[in-house]
């Protein structure tokens, strides 16, 4: 599989009066063409800002980005113009990416317009098919986004972004919002695209079961820094970082004779305003020692596409 995104040392700062966060701090990883990568991670760790860096929504701070094995960490004007044709993002909230007075046809027509490809009966041909594909019904193609449940305003949200065909989109919690049973009907809907154009996906969401159901591989963040990544079932079957480890612990097991004892973390979550150097979670680990708050933390392969950031891992897992 050829990669698609290549990631390397990635970082993301905001300076802010009371300092400078680190949002992102030295993330790499790839995305192979069509595959998803699941993002996870508590709320605030960065996965956001990891996934707007990616597809210049934000500048990086450091760091390479490479999309089709293209260098485009800086773009110019006319680059970033041609990029953008390539990457889309899908918001957890399609109520603050739909513009409230624009019906859901004007609202899928708008892009098709403005990329100059089709006009007059083509161009609502094209916004019929894409709404069709998506699964809004003819009769809200005149509604307005307030009219419409989350379910349909989030497939007029995927319409949008997919009308250009992008070759990559990032999902920022998508379904968050939406009741359990609508967020199998949108991922779903996600899936068959992604078959359909062989689309290539980055997937934020703090749920593990979602993204279980829907990345090939996961990469786990922690206050701005990967701690884990690997292909989907490896990670489930076994778990390396003690951060992962108390993640997937959180998940309650269908099969009551597997049921695995909860990881309770102690302490704090640190702040990612001028944070400490070395690994961000030794102060919530059990298995912490002086060598974890040494800076530059050696990222370890642990097996076939797994890599694990944490100085100790082998003694832990007895490796
Ligand atoms: N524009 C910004 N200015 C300052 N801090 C920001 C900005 N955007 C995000 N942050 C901070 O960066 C960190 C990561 O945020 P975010 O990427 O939204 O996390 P997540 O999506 O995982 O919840 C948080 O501490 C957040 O407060
Ligand atoms: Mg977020």
């Amino acid at each position: 599989m050829a990669a698609l995104l290549e990631v390397e040392h990635l970082k993301k700062y905001f300076p802010t009066g009371r300092g400078t966060v680190h949002a992102v701090d030295d993330v790499s990883f790839t995305i192979n063409e069509g595959e998803t990568m699941g993002l996870v991670g508590e709320s605030g760790c960065g996965k956001s800002t990891l996934g707007r860096t990616c597809i210049h929504l934000l500048e990086s701070t450091e760091g390479k980005l490479l999309f089709q094995g293209e260098d485009v960490t800086h773009l110019n004007k006319k680059q970033l113009a041609e990029f953008r044709k390539k990457v889309q993002i899908i918001f957890q909230d399609p109520f603050s990416s739909l513009n409230p007075r624009m019906t859901i046809r004007d609202t899928v027509i708008e892009p098709l317009m403005l990329s100059r490809q089709f006009e007059g009966a083509q161009l609502e041909k094209e916004a019929e098919n894409l709404m069709d594909l998506v699964g809004i019904e003819r009769r809200f193609y005149n509604s307005y986004p307030h009219e419409l449940d989350g379910g349909r305003r989030q497939r007029a949200g995927v319409a949008r972004a997919i009308s250009l065909k992008p070759k990559f989109v990032v999902c920022d919690e998508p379904v968050s919002a939406l009741d359990v049973s609508i967020q199998a009907q949108i991922l779903n809907l996600l899936m068959d695209l992604q078959d359909e154009f062989h689309l290539t996906y980055m997937f934020v969401t703090h749920d593990l079961s979602v993204v279980r159901h829907i990345s090939s591989k996961i990469c786990v963040m922690y206050l701005g820094q990967m701690v884990e990544v690997a292909p989907t079932k490896e990670l489930f079957d076994k778990q390396y970082h003690p951060y992962t480890k108390a993640l997937l612990s959180a998940i309650p097991s269908i099969d009551i004779h597997h049921q695995q004892k909860r990881i309770m973390l102690k302490g704090e979550i640190t702040s990612p305003i001028n944070p400490k150097p070395g690994c961000r979670f030794a102060p919530r680990c059990l298995y912490a020692t002086d060598e974890c708050r040494k800076p530059d933390q050696p990222l370890v392969e642990v097996g076939p596409d797994h890599f694990v950031s944490c100085c100790r891992v082998k003694e832990i897992n007895n490796l």
